[in-house]
């Protein structure tokens, strides 16, 4: 339902490689980016270390942990890169309007 969708920022904020920390209540911290023309949302912690992945680089669908340079799907949250080898999770996301909505965990 509508109320389960939450506003986390503007569309056209992002542009194509740029990833940032977004915090929404209910969740745990979240990174949104813009790879491939299209807005991906996830953990935002690694999954092999306290590394936040908003201040990490995006590349080729792909986001690389700050820590050790691992790296992650960003469609599907999948490792691609040691030493990261545990999936993080992935978020819905809905565009409306130009606003950006969270709709939960895939
Ligand atoms: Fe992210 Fe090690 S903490 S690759």
């Amino acid at each position: 339902s509508d109320m389960d969708l939450v506003r986390i920022g503007k569309a056209d904020d992002l542009q194509e490689g740029e990833i940032r920390r977004v915090s929404v209540p209910g969740y745990e911290p979240l990174a949104l980016c813009r790879s491939g023309g299209r807005l991906h949302l996830f953990a935002d912690m690694c999954s092999h270390g306290m590394a936040s992945l908003s201040e990490g680089e995006v590349a080729d669908g792909q986001v690389f942990c700050p820590f050790h340079g691992g790296g992650f799907d960003v469609a599907t949250g999948m490792p691609t890169e040691r030493p990261c080898t545990i999936p993080i999770n992935v978020y819905a996301l809905v565009e409306r309007d130009g606003d950006v909505l969270v709709a939960g965990k895939m």
